[in-house]
């Protein structure tokens, strides 16, 4: 039995950029009529349920019960003082005159002051964040946080989303490896912890669900699994999959569907805001890398179908370039191969909008995470890999990439929560 949603569900955001402002400016412009949530499948997208000649395709907001979009508020962390307005504002996403109608309730969310440490982000360079001792003790102070925002806004429910910056690549190792080592880490100010897994480890400690939108490791350790278990919190990871690794995951699995052969697939591109300003480190990139790299290699599966995919090269590139600000253009060159081996190419020019793709991403994660704990499922919610670009799975197991796969788990995993009967297309009758 699902615990219904009453009450308010506080979605706290450490990292109150691009992203953050674009997701909470556009949840207020819904609740005013200004907009619709395009892009959030919870919000908008339908569910089959029962036999095609049922016809019953419910929207999914009216088929589980989610925290309405009313009874959301919104708090965060962020390295600079900006109240979101203002970050709004400086992301240069959204239009004035949009933010002008919604701009006393932008206003009045203020960022908490953050944990952080240069040394995991070298470009930036804000002030208003935490000093302590030790990390263990930064995390305390981040519950404490936490605790007092739950009480103020007067929350039923929380759930935690990594929208800060993306970190230097960190391997798992020793420190990450159990609940005490971590924990020891923490108090000892281990290089290995950096921030995003401060806020984490305080997250999923009082049971708060964790996402994480970044690609650095944050919740995606085994100490941080085996604490989501222990304190019966869902968790799920990482990456937004937005613009380029969203039509990758899309293109990909049609080719393979027609047994194609893929010689090539060069990737590149260029943005100009925060986000790539900070992905111009070569270690802030590296993390960013490995989490795109993984995908296409996953999909095709070139050990079973050598023919096709084994001589398969992939290089992925981004590149900071200030005139483009949030609207990243994406080109992707793919060499294909067909009947005989005769060779095509196909190109894409992807002009997107980094944040536009994202906030619905964050928002989705946010709420069905929610539900999940709802429904007490905790661990890693391999469900919502639909969302991510390098999903967390069970130690051993290899990532879902593509993303009609992971549409279907997802769907079904609604389903089941609910009591409905699976629909796994291959029923012997003929209705599908
Ligand atoms: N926009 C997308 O399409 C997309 C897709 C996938 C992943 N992401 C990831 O989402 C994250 C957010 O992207 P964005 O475009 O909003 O970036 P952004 O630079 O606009 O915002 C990130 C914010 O995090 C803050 N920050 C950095 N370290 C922090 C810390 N330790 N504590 C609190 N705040 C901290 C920065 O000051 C900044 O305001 C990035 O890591 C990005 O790689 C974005």
């Amino acid at each position: 039995m699902i615990k219904e949603s009453n009450g308010k569900l506080g979605i706290l955001l450490p990292g109150m950029g691009a992203v953050a402002s674009t997701l909470i400016a556009g949840v207020y412009a819904v609740n005013k009529g200004i907009s619709k949530p395009i892009g959030s499948v919870s919000q908008m997208g339908n569910i089959r349920l029962g036999k095609r000649t049922e016809d019953r395709n419910p929207l999914i907001k009216d088929f589980v019960p989610l925290a309405k979009l009313t009874d959301v508020v919104f708090g965060g962390w962020d390295i600079f003082e900006d109240n979101i307005y203002e970050a709004a504002v400086n992301a240069q996403v959204l239009d004035l005159p949009l933010l002008e109608q919604i701009r006393p309730e932008m206003e009045a969310i203020k960022p908490m002051r953050a944990v952080f440490d240069k040394t995991y982000v070298k470009k930036l360079d804000g002030t208003f964040f935490k000093k302590a001792d030790t990390k263990m003790d930064l995390a305390e102070m981040v519950m404490e946080d936490i605790r007092n925002f739950k009480e103020k806004n007067n929350c039923e429910r929380l759930v935690m989303v990594w929208c800060g910056s993306t970190e230097i690549y960190i391997q798992e190792g020793d420190i990450h490896s159990s609940i005490e080592k971590l924990e020891e880490g923490l108090r000892n100010n281990h290089p290995d912890i950096p921030p995003s897994m401060i806020y984490a480890y305080a997250a999923v400690k009082m049971g708060v669900p964790y996402a994480n939108g970044a690609p650095n490791l944050s919740c995606d350790v085994k100490a941080m699994v085996e604490l989501s278990k222990q304190t019966k919190t869902p968790i799920a990871g990482k990456d937004f999959k937005t613009g380029q690794t969203l039509m990758k995951t899309i293109l990909a699995p049609g080719l393979k569907a027609r047994s194609l052969g893929i010689k090539g697939w060069f990737s590149t591109n260029i943005l100009g805001n925060r986000d790539g300003e900070v992905l111009d480190d070569p270690d802030n990139f590296k993390s960013k890398e490995v989490s795109k790299l993984g995908v296409l290699e996953n999909i095709l599966q070139p050990e079973q179908n050598p023919d096709l995919y084994k001589d398969l090269y992939h290089k992925v590139r981004i590149n900071y370039y200030p005139p483009h600000g949030d609207n990243k253009e994406g080109w992707d060159n793919i060499d294909i191969f067909g009947w005989l081996g005769y060779g095509m190419q196909i190109k894409i020019d992807f002009l997107c909008r980094d944040s536009i793709l994202a906030a619905p991403v964050a928002l989705d994660l946010a709420l069905f995470l929610d539900l999940a704990k709802r429904a007490e499922l905790f661990g890693i919610q391999e469900w919502l890999s639909f969302y991510l670009k390098s999903p967390q799975t069970a130690e051993g197991l290899p990532p879902q990439h593509d993303i009609f796969l992971q549409q279907q788990k997802m769907l079904n995993t609604l389903r089941h929560i609910m009591g409905e009967e699976l629909i796994t297309h291959l029923g012997m009758d003929y209705y599908y």
